[in-house]
């Protein structure tokens, strides 16, 4: 008994440390940042430059200046230290980079497979004929993330096509971050409006979201000039009148949503 105890101990113990031993310290490695691809045909207005971190890692940093807090920080300290050229050049483009900055537009329905991308698809086409598409960031999410990766319902697709306009987007849940990269949210339906609300105020607890998120949320009927309707409505378990109504809708809604923007935001008109 007493030789078997001795050998199950000797088993399980683990030698006593020694002092003198030195240990390799485990380090947390941060991981890199997950970056989307671009599930559109449109890329940013902005080039991105691929840097390698200190931790060794590649992070994308914006080349825009506006948004380069490095670029905008050169180009302050070389106005500050009167560099001439340089300081010129540094301020030429945080001018030209704050000038670019688009205006940012978000449509969002339930699944992201019928009614926001149609709106984002007509919103685009009305852009691209006035030749604003550089003044513009136009994006479609879901409240829910059921469809994510899939194309647009084919049903709205080809409805959409005989008008003209091609649906190209691939269906992604709303995002905490939307809150803070776009200017405008458009909910096609109240339930929408009521579900982005309630996700900014759980979001907003878990990362800093800026107060005028539920401001930036509107019901895309709210801008219908003639259409007299308040809600898109679901067209997704009816027949192909719904998807021809909604398309009514969104061509009434986007053509007065376009000129108010213009209207009222003067970097999108210059
Ligand atoms: P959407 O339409 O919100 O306009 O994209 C729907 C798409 C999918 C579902 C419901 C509505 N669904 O229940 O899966």
């Amino acid at each position: 008994m007493a030789g078997a105890a001795a050998a199950s101990s000797a088993a399980c113990s683990s030698p006593a440390p020694n002092p003198t031993t030195r240990y390799p310290v485990r380090r947390r490695v941060p991981r890199p940042p997950l970056v989307a691809a671009s599930r559109h045909c449109t890329a940013s207005p902005f080039p991105t430059t691929i840097s390698i971190s200190s931790s060794g890692l590649g992070q994308a940093r914006p080349r825009d200046p506006f948004l380069n807090p490095r670029l905008r920080f050169a180009a302050a300290a070389a106005a500050a230290e009167g560099e001439g050229e340089m300081a010129a050049e540094a301020s030429a483009a945080a001018a030209e980079g704050a000038q670019a900055k688009p205006f940012s537009v978000l449509f969002v329905c339930l699944g992201n497979i019928c009614r926001s991308p149609a709106a984002e698809a007509v919103f685009r086409n009305l852009v691209s004929k006035r030749g604003l598409e550089s003044k513009f960031l136009i994006d479609s999410a879901g409240t829910i993330g059921y469809h994510e990766g899939n194309k647009a319902d084919s049903r709205m697709r080809s409805a959409s096509k005989k008008r003209g306009i091609e649906v190209t987007s691939i269906s992604r849940p709303v995002k905490p971050s939307d809150f803070r990269d776009f200017d405008l949210i458009l909910a096609m339906d109240r339930q929408n409006y009521e579900d982005l609300l309630s996700s900014f105020e759980r979001w907003r607890h878990r990362e800093p979201l800026p107060d005028s998120g539920p401001k930036k949320v509107k019901l895309m009927c709210s801008y219908c000039k003639r259409h007299t309707e308040s809600e898109v409505p679901d067209p997704y378990y009816g027949g192909p009148q719904g998807f021809e109504k909604v398309l009514d809708l969104l061509e009434d809604a986007c053509e007065s949503l376009l000129d108010s923007i213009v209207a009222e935001n003067a970097s999108v008109s210059a």
